[in-house]
């Protein structure tokens, strides 16, 4: 017989199943609780609520495992592409070699940009954010390129437009920013090998392409694919439970992933470690500052809402960044105060009652530094990388017949029935 929890409300008994996850994680089934008891549940920042069933993407925040499709994120890390795990994430399966090379064919077909859309990068004004250019761009790209005849057109052509003009997107802006020519894509380049080339390469100095360079990003990308419900993601499938397009929905994701509680930490951890260095580079005064619960200053780079263990993505960072310094010779002082003050917390009360392990941001901006990406392009990065994930979670809910327009309920804490007030009778 299948489970159930027993609630005794108003003299009353109700049964709520529950769902058993293919780990066999259990959750109670309150669909039909309003229905039945007119009650609903709080729960805010949703950290007890399961807000869909999904087969993309598995966490277990205890264990510190992350798996795509079921696959281990060492093994994605260790043996495939970004554009590989792409196709894994949004199809369900990794691809044989023929689709794999057609999945790269039109990436590449989609990869240049409507001319005019370069007129919108020259009009935000100098010192815009990429993040909010980045999301005002992605969703603008709706109007360069209106709905296509077919849903299957729909659906193919959209996903691969986005993943393979993100990039382009990312790289004009950053070279417009910078008021430098812009470098369009190359069809014999790799997914990542194009982006680094379209960053770095110039007229007067031709980039050349490292191929470890080119790994080290394919990783980064890797480990920032999807992460299930988390903050932006969530915010990709309400803002498309409505039925937006894809594009608007992608939008809402950038936007909600700016946050430095979220994908904008990379950019706060190096700062953070920027203001390290300028006092003097003594981690003691960060660490105090974190624990005292009168200042709003946090470690950044540290603590997870799921993971209370070391975050396996920032495992595999550590290392691709130790390796990549390595090779470029480059000696990071911002990686020793990283170093220093992983070593000074793990053995702090704090931090060890407080389950905080570094996060995927921790060494991520060492990283992308090396690789010669600009600070405030750190968050882009993440955008990009992250923009798979955003699509197979939008296509799922797309997908299940069951979908709902995602619409919580609240506890109103307002005033109580009152009167309208004329101007001249109110008094402050
Ligand atoms: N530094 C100091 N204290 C912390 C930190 C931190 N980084 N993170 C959590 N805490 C403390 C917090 O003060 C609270 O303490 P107490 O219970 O004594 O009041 C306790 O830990 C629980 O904090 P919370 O905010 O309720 O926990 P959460 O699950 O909502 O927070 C988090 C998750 C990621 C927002 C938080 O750990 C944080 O702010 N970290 C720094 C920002 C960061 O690195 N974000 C990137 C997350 S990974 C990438 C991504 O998913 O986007």
């Amino acid at each position: 017989m299948s489970e159930y929890i027993k609630l005794v409300y108003g003299g009353k008994t109700y049964q709520l199943p529950l769902i058993t996850s293919t780990e066999n994680e259990k959750a109670i089934d309150i669909t039909s609780l309003r229905q039945e008891t007119g009650l609903i549940t709080f729960d805010t920042g949703y950290a007890n609520t399961g807000s869909c069933a999904s087969a993309i993407t598995f966490v277990d925040g205890e264990k510190g495992i992350l798996r795509y499709r079921g696959i281990p994120i060492e093994q994605l890390a260790e043996r495939s592409t970004f554009t590989e795990t792409a196709f894994l994430l949004i199809n369900g399966v990794l691809p044989t070699r023929k689709e794999l090379s057609h999945f790269s064919v039109l990436l590449n077909d989609q990869s240049t940009l409507h001319t005019d859309m370069q007129f919108f990068f020259q009009n935000f004004p100098r010192g815009s954010h990429p993040m909010g250019i980045l999301s005002s761009m992605v969703n603008a790209l709706r109007g360069f390129y209106p709905e296509l005849q077919t849903v299957e057109e729909e659906i193919n052509i959209t996903v691969t437009r986005l993943i393979s003009k993100i990039r382009t997107l990312a790289a004009m802006s950053y070279k417009i920013s910078m008021g430098y020519k812009v470098v369009y894509p190359r069809p014999d380049l790799s997914y990542c090998a194009n982006f680094l080339n379209m960053m770095f390469d110039n007229p007067v100095r031709p980039y050349i392409i490292d191929k470890d360079l080119v790994r080290a990003l394919d990783i980064f990308w890797i480990l920032h694919a999807d992460h299930e419900q988390n903050c932006s993601t969530s915010a990709v499938r309400l803002v498309g439970s409505g039925r937006v397009n894809l594009y608007a929905a992608i939008s809402a994701g950038i936007a909600a992933l700016w946050g430095p509680l979220h994908g904008g930490a990379n950019q706060a951890v190096i700062e953070m470690f920027f203001e390290i260095a300028e006092k003097g580079g003594s981690v003691t005064r960060a660490v105090e500052r974190a624990k005292d619960k009168k200042d709003p200053f946090r470690l950044m780079g540290f603590g997870h809402r799921v993971y209370k263990t070391y975050d396996p993505r920032a495992k595999i960072m550590k290392k691709t960044c130790g390796k990549i310094l390595k090779k470029l010779n480059i000696q990071d002082p911002l990686l020793n105060i990283a170093l220093e003050l992983e070593e000074v917390v793990s053995t702090d009360d704090y931090f060890i009652s407080h389950n905080l392990y570094p996060n995927v941001d921790f060494y991520s901006g060492i990283l992308l530094r090396a690789i010669g990406i600009p600070i405030n392009m750190f968050t882009v990065m993440f955008a990009i990388g992250r923009l798979p994930g955003w699509i197979a979670q939008w296509k799922e809910s797309a997908d299940d017949p069951n979908w709902k327009l995602g619409r919580p309920r609240q506890i109103y804490v307002g005033s109580k029935k009152m009167k309208y007030l004329p101007i001249d009778k109110r008094e402050r």
